[in-house]
């Protein structure tokens, strides 16, 4: 053959392999709504930026007609390209071929882009969309499925993985994207469960669709598998695309800081009078947090998971932190199994990947309850408590409003490593809130008086003046400094500076064994 016809049979193998499972099978994944595999990988990647993997890649099955089913690839497109000029590595599974089904050619595929994301030291970003272990081939690609798991776990505080999915997602297929650090799914398109409704009625008798068992809305709301529920195939790779700018390229560099655009002393006077003078009345945290970041740009994950508890990365000063933030409006902010679970994930991966987590705290304790306790809040609150005394990266903590029992602890208290703690004027640092305590010490009393409930008041508010405020802390020095609410951004930003050089850690072991 001739250079020409060289390259000219290139071009066609590229064609051929480009197109996947066929122009029939494209025609009918556009005709659902879904994007290929392909454009996947386009919309995610800088343009022109993608180099390709094992094109020409093909399984090795002969059984059940495979030998006349050979596409070039393999049913996904793996390689790398960059992020904003940031490399990452990429697998797109192609439904168009075989269903996306995962054969051992497959999982080789996925694991060579993995072992080199790990080698070089950048994000995974995997798009799913598959109809799980190929039937044909059995126990190779079990085998295969187990390879992806296995490298899952090494990289896993190593360098960010994100999963995003797009279609079916079943069996032993959904453990690769729950073992990553964010998962996104796309509503009325993508599902994820172990087993398919059919398979629950012939077991547990239930009647459920398969939206209900395992889509969008369930996982990000109430499994807490899922962190974002996309409006589309765009929505999710746009979702996949900003939280990989707050994050750095492994977990040996720092996150990426941005040129700042906001004034770093700006005072947000609206902070000054955010707090209801009744403290049984809630108000917004995310106002908080919107009046405090750069730009009030806040990027919220698991939204729609434990609103209780707030999470999410923004910028102060350019420098990416991660947020948690207890939230008044979701019942009274209190910590329970779920904000738990939420809370200490977060923490969590901002540890790994050296990202200073700012906590405001308005809690006013742990959620007391047959429901709670059964459901193991002892075990699952212990999480939150062990994530933050655990994690060594800059910890700023602002108490707004409520720090009570053992949920002041808990929040980044400056017992679990906090560096920098501060706490507004009204904030409440106590064991209990005064009603409770009042009770408690002066019940009996109260019953012997002659007027039982303007007693109990007075008591109320002889515990609010004495105990329930941030100055007894402040005189511990378990609060650095009280400050102006509106202040609070310049506080952050300047407390944050200062931690930029921290150094902290942890006694040498294995791994500690984190109650979960
Ligand atoms: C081989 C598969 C396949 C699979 C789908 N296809 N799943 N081929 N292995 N697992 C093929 C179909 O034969 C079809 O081929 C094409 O992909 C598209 O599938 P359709 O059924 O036409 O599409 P749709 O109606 O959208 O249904 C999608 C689906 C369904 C829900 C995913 O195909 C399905 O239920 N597949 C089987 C799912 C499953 O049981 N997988 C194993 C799970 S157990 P043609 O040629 O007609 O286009 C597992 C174990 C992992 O994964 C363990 C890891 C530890």
């Amino acid at each position: 053959m001739k250079t020409n016809d060289q390259l000219e049979h290139l071009k066609e193998l590229r064609a051929k392999a480009r197109l996947g499972g066929g122009q029939a099978r494209i025609d009918k994944q556009h005709a659902k709504g879904s994007l290929t595999a392909r454009e996947r990988i386009d919309l995610l990647l800088d343009k022109d930026s993608f180099e390709e993997f094992d094109m020409f890649k093909t399984h090795r099955c002969n059984d059940f007609g495979m030998d006349k089913q050979v596409y070039p690839g393999d049913g996904v497109v793996t390689g790398h390209g960059t992020v904003d000029g940031r490399i990452v590595y990429v697998f797109s599974q192609d439904f168009t071929v075989l269903g996306g089904s995962l054969s051992e050619t497959f999982a080789e595929k996925i694991c060579k882009i993995m072992d080199l994301a790990m080698k070089n030291g950048a994000p995974v970003v995997g798009l799913n969309d598959s109809g799980g272990a190929r039937i044909q081939e059995g126990i190779e690609s079990l085998a295969g499925y187990s390879e992806i798991f296995q490298r899952n776990v090494m990289a896993s505080g190593v360098v960010p993985q994100i999963s995003a999915i797009f279609g079916p997602c079943a069996g032993g297929a959904v453990y690769s994207p729950a073992l990553t650090d964010f998962v996104v799914m796309v509503q009325n398109q993508s599902y994820m469960f172990l087993t398919g409704p059919k398979v629950v009625k012939s077991v547990t008798h239930e009647d459920v669709t398969t939206e209900e068992l395992g889509g969008a809305a369930m996982h990000t709301s109430r499994s807490g598998v899922a962190d974002y529920a996309a409006s589309s195939g765009a929505d999710a790779i746009d979702y996949i695309r900003r939280l990989l700018s707050f994050l750095p390229q492994n977990n040996m560099e720092n996150p990426p800081v941005v040129p700042v655009t906001d004034s770093i002393t700006r005072k947000s006077k609206a902070l000054n009078e955010i707090i209801p003078t009744n403290p049984n009345e809630a108000y917004d945290m995310k106002e908080v947090i919107l009046q405090t970041v750069d730009n009030s740009d806040f990027f919220e994950v698991k939204e729609a998971f434990a609103p209780n508890i707030i999470v999410g990365f923004a910028r102060y000063g350019g420098m990416p932190v991660g947020i948690v933030a207890n939230q008044p409006m979701h019942l009274s902010g209190v910590l329970d199994i779920d904000s738990s679970i939420k809370g200490a994930r977060f923490v969590r991966f901002c540890d790994c990947f050296n990202i200073p987590v700012v906590t405001f705290v308005d809690v006013p304790g742990f959620l007391p309850g047959t429901a709670q306790e059964y459901g193991g809040v002892i075990r699952n609150g212990a999480k939150i408590l062990y994530a933050y005394a655990e994690a060594t990266i800059p910890k700023v903590t602002v108490i707004t409003r409520k720090a009570y029992g053992g949920a002041y602890c808990v929040m980044s208290s400056k017992h679990l490593r906090g560096d920098i703690n501060y706490a507004w004027p009204s904030a409440e640092i106590a064991v209990m809130g005064a009603q409770g305590a009042a009770g408690v010490l002066y019940g009996r009393e109260a019953k012997k008086a002659d007027d039982p409930k303007a007693f109990l008041a007075a008591k109320e508010q002889e515990y609010k003046d004495k105990v329930a405020n941030p100055y007894i802390a402040a005189q511990r020095g378990y609060i650095d400094d009280i400050i102006e609410p509106d202040n609070t951004r310049a506080r952050i930003i300047r407390s944050l500076g200062l931690l930029d050089n921290k150094r902290d850690t942890n006694p040498m072991k294995k791994h500690g064994n984190i109650p979960l």
